[in-house]
């Protein structure tokens, strides 16, 4: 392993050098644990005039066995305000006044998460505009927060209270760890919520297809959704037949060897979970490539390949995978932030990543998909410790690990915990949402 700045200013000489010029020290995040309690302390639970919310997330948070306290303390970890009465931007200060003071006593790893209406429910503009502004509060908040902590807003739309549960049990957990300065939107269920009798088991008696798992992320995300009940059927290209069969056997799944842009992809992948698993619930569109060049040096078979990887091959899939996954499933796609922020020599690549952040959203709204009650979803990595990274460049590469709230690259597993929220049965008023998994990196939006 090559030099790494997140070890370097952690230990001797790197912390002195670290205090003495004020460089960034990363800190150690929270990340799920088996067994863990939700988070580690008392949550604030706040908000603006009613709060009509609160009662109910007392009720949600009492059962989780979290602590609940009314005012800032050391013992605090997280902070949930109720934002949702708000009418117009004086009423800001409500967020100002909970959230600030218990920015300077909140334990390390803690959690700020805002709830609001969303801004095209409005029913005046001053309310837009302070609906609106919840977002450029919290994204500042996550700015400013220290220790591991992190800071996300999530819209509720009117009459999806109760699913936006799964969502408040997500960020204050541990499987956030690196999720930071996002904004969820929680519409009106797809399908009926169902909370799980384990919550360390919220995936269990479903069945998961992932593609590209036979290392990476892909490898993360076959390991998570098995450790939280799922079944695997771990997919990925002949050449990776060793790997993948020992990810898919050390999970007790399956492994399918399968090029995904080949033409019955999709018809293969549901021949062998109906053969061997009877059926499939999830699916991950994990599995692609990169193949960086300036534009202008890029030929047709570099940008074709990365765009039938990492899109074409998809929405190919799609079309015998949709029929045949059962009713209530969920889809879930990886982007990246590149096909967000856009990136110098990734042009075939954003085109691709953009391309799967634009039919995630659309594909959410399909008739066939809604009537299925299928949720479908996406996330967007930022810089993640992976075979891909590891091969980018020294100083690029530290400039990604650092360029983030978090000052450091995240975990394969954080992207598979964030996959996993998605695919929970208790989760189903997110559906169409891209959220980005990247500590806040600077890069886009
Ligand atoms: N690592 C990061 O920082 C990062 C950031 C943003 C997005 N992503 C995305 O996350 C996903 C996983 O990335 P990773 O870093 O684990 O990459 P990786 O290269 O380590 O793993 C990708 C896997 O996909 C498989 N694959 C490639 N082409 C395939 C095909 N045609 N059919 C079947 N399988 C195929 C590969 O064999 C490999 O096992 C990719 O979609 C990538 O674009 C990664």
């Amino acid at each position: 392993m090559g030099f790494q700045y997140g070890t370097f200013v952690s230990s001797g000489l790197g912390k002195q050098l670290a205090t003495t010029f004020g460089l960034p020290r990363p800190s150690k995040l929270r990340r799920h644990e088996p067994g863990a309690s939700l988070i580690n302390g008392a949550v604030l639970l706040a908000g603006h005039g009613d709060a009509p919310l609160v009662a109910h997330l007392r009720t949600v948070l009492e059962e989780a066995g979290v602590q609940i306290a009314t005012q800032p303390s050391t013992s605090v970890a997280g902070v949930v305000v109720d934002m949702t009465a708000i009418e117009r931007p004086e009423d800001l200060e409500s967020l100002r006044g909970i959230v600030g003071p218990a920015l300077k006593t909140l334990a390390p790893t803690g959690r700020i998460i805002v709830l609001g209406r969303p801004v095209d429910e409005a029913t005046s503009v001053p309310q837009a505009a302070a609906r609106r502004a919840l977002e450029g509060i919290v994204r500042s908040v996550a700015k400013e927060m220290r220790g591991g902590g992190t800071a996300n807003t999530v819209y509720i739309a009117d009459g999806a209270d109760e699913a936006a549960d799964a969502t408040i049990r997500f960020f204050l957990s541990g499987r956030s760890a690196y999720v930071d300065g996002q904004v969820v939107h929680v519409a009106k269920p797809v399908g009926e919520v169902k909370t799980p009798a384990d919550w360390d088991q919220p995936l269990a008696g479903k069945v998961a297809v992932v593609t590209g798992a036979a290392r990476g992320i892909g490898a993360a995300i076959a390991k998570t959704l098995a450790r939280d009940g799922a079944t695997i059927v771990a997919v990925d290209i002949p050449a990776a037949g060793g790997p993948l069969a020992e990810v898919a056997n050390a999970l007790g799944g399956s492994a399918l060897q399968l090029d995904v842009t080949a033409p019955d992809a999709g018809t293969k992948i549901v021949e062998h979970a109906q053969a061997r698993h009877g059926g499939f619930d999830i699916v991950v569109h994990n599995a692609g490539i990169t193949r960086d060049k300036l534009l202008a040096n890029t030929d047709a078979e570099r940008w074709a390949s990365v765009v039938n990887v990492n899109l074409a091959s998809i929405l190919a899939m799609n079309e015998a995978l949709i029929p045949a996954i059962r009713e209530g499933g969920h889809i879930v796609n990886v982007a990246s932030i590149a096909g967000i922020a856009g990136n110098r020599g990734q042009t075939n690549y954003a085109a691709s990543k953009a391309g799967v952040i634009g039919m995630t959203s659309s594909l959410a709204q399909d008739k066939e998909v809604l009537a299925k009650g299928v949720t479908v979803n996406a996330v967007a990595p930022g810089f993640i410790e992976t075979e891909m990274t590891a091969k980018v460049p020294f100083a690029t590469r530290e400039v990604g690990r650092l360029l983030n709230s978090l000052t450091q690259g995240g975990k394969p597993v954080d992207v598979a915990e964030t996959i996993g929220w998605f695919a929970w049965d208790a989760n189903r008023g997110v559906t169409g949402n891209t959220v980005r998994v990247c500590g806040q990196m600077m890069l886009g939006a």
